[in-house]
């Protein structure tokens, strides 16, 4: 009977411990999520807010569209898109507005925020934050699972340039 209850006690323990480490939310992620949570101050890629349909290679949401920040705007002077071999200066932000459908309500926020202080990967603090703020993936994981993915590309680890016009 005793043992039976250590097992129990234990279990419900890891259980906790699982659930509150997948849903830890920063204070690196919340000062980052009230940079990205409006769009004032953002532009939408090419100027179009038209939602768009992922690429076949994309693990996110099946429809997105793209902000983003004036710093980050400035550096996209190749007709519209970070130039090949370019990279973003520090401060920018980039912000990937995740849809279940075109004409769908927001689901999640995949951030790229370029840095060089704080929890990053290849230079950038990587987050998925829900409607609510929580983090979905947060920037204490360093782009852990989506640094190699989006280093396939010419342009500072951004993949919509390549695959979007
Ligand atoms: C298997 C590959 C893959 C992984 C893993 C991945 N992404 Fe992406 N990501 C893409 C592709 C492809 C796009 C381009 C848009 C599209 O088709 O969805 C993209 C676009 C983005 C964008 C828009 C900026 C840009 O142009 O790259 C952000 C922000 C982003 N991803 C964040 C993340 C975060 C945060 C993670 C990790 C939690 C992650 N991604 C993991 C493939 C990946």
């Amino acid at each position: 009977m005793i043992k039976s209850t250590t097992i129990f006690l234990f279990t419900l323990l890891s259980f906790s411990l699982l659930i509150t480490s997948c849903s830890k939310t920063t204070d690196e992620d919340k000062s980052l999520y009230e940079k990205v949570k409006s769009d004032a101050g953002f532009t939408f890629y090419k100027n179009n807010t038209t939602i768009l349909q992922s690429s076949a290679s994309s693990p996110h949401n099946a429809y997105f569209r793209m902000r983003y920040n004036s710093i980050a705007i400035n550096a996209m002077t190749d007709n519209g898109k970070l130039p090949v071999g370019g990279s973003f200066p520090e401060g920018s932000l980039v912000v990937k507005e995740l849809y279940d459908s075109p004409t769908g309500s927001l689901k999640l926020l995949a951030v790229m925020e370029k840095a060089s202080q704080g929890s990053t990967g290849a230079g950038w603090k990587w987050a998925e934050y829900a409607n609510d703020g929580k983090a979905a993936y947060s920037v204490a994981k360093k782009g852990e699972g989506c640094v190699s993915c989006h280093s396939t590309n010419s342009r500072d680890y951004n993949a919509v340039f390549n695959l979007f016009p």
